[in-house]
């Protein structure tokens, strides 16, 4: 995967979204492009600043792995804001309480849909169920409707308890008619954007290929449960919106999406990691080793996750029994 390194060369706040909690600013940068430059540093509604320390190597590792799936995501690149241009813009290094160094960059797509967003927040609030019916027809109709069932695979593969829930980190684009999804925002994958002692604990202990995964399904199924919190739907409208748009009839619709992510490579995992800027990682080497050793095991438990799930009643369309998987030695390959 390409990922540009760039400088920021002019910052555009007209194009600023209005969701999520970091306020990602667009900034034109040295390629010409438009991207939301994400930051490290949020404002939590009551005020309190976190350092989500985390969050931008996240952001590159996920990607990456997405993109060798093959899973629709915006491109991204390494942005360096320096010293210079803050120096030179005062007033919005104060606005943004902005500092140099690097960034994440996430290329802005056009034409998004996600004006529509905020309108079924607010109706969902109000508990208005034919709103959440609406949600789900605002998933139908895309040309990449596949794109569902790696979405959701991607997010049990790298523990992203920040989707199912949250309204914002899937966005559909509308050229002519055309409409794509795409997957965005990975930094809170791995149960959160930090770096700290509870994430080497629960990285460090799923489970191996050969050990029982059944009390690692359990603590992760109840952090999903747990972050979206919602009676109606209880893993979130947005896995409500993807579920409902993923059929059984002609077969396991994840056995495409699993056999690639079991097939993913150390040494491509390895490639992914090295990518990322030292200034990103706190924790040194045995950081990168945790977030490779992690998906090595975890790749091998996201078909076990599903069929939890679909057992569970969580697929709308299901046709019952258990989730059938095809004999393996197919070969999907990957990029
Ligand atoms: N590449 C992109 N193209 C178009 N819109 C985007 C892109 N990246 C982000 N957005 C918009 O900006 C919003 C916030 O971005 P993002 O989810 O990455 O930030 P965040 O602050 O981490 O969010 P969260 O509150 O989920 O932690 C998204 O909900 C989406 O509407
Ligand atoms: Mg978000």
């Amino acid at each position: 995967m390409q990922i540009d390194k760039e400088y920021v060369d002019q910052i555009d706040a007209s194009l600023n979204p209005q969701l999520g909690m970091s306020k990602p600013i667009s900034i034109l940068a040295s390629n010409n492009k438009n991207y939301f430059l994400k930051r490290q540093y949020v404002i939590d509604q009551n005020g309190v600043s976190h350092n989500e320390n985390a969050v931008f190597m996240q952001e590159l590792f996920v990607s990456q792995i997405a993109n060798s799936l093959q899973i629709p995501i915006p491109s991204c690149a390494i942005l360096n804001l320096e010293k210079e241009f803050l120096e030179a813009n005062e007033d919005l290094r104060f606005q943004y309480h902005l500092k140099p160094g690097l960034y994440f960059g996430s290329e802005i797509l056009n034409n998004t849909e996600s004006n529509l967003v905020p309108h079924y927040i607010e109706a969902m609030q109000h508990g208005k169920p034919q709103i959440i019916r609406s949600w789900n027809s605002f998933f139908r109709n895309v040309e990449n409707p596949e794109a569902y069932a790696s979405i959701i695979a991607l997010d049990l593969l790298t523990a992203n308890c920040d989707r199912f829930g949250n309204e914002g980190n899937i966005i559909i684009t509308n050229h002519h008619n055309n409409r794509k999804v795409f997957a965005l925002d990975f930094g809170h994958c791995f149960l959160s954007p930090y770096w700290n002692k509870d994430k080497v604990r629960f990285m460090q202990s799923i489970p191996d290929k050969d050990q029982d995964p059944n009390n690692y399904i359990d603590y992760f199924l109840c952090k999903l449960l747990q972050s979206t919190n919602k009676p109606l739907n209880p893993l979130g409208t947005i896995f409500s919106g993807m579920q409902n748009n993923i059929f059984f009839e002609s077969g396991n619709p994840f056995a495409k999406i699993i056999s690639k992510i079991e097939s993913l490579k150390s040494e491509d995992l390895r490639m992914f990691i090295n990518q990322i800027p030292s200034v990103w990682v706190s924790g040194d080497t045995l950081q990168l080793d945790t977030y490779v050793n992690f998906i090595e095991k975890s790749k091998y438990l996201v078909r076990y996750l599903l069929e939890r799930l679909y057992e569970l009643g969580a697929f709308n369309n299901s046709l019952g029994g258990k989730l059938e998987w095809p004999i393996s030695g197919i070969n999907y390959g990957i990029q």
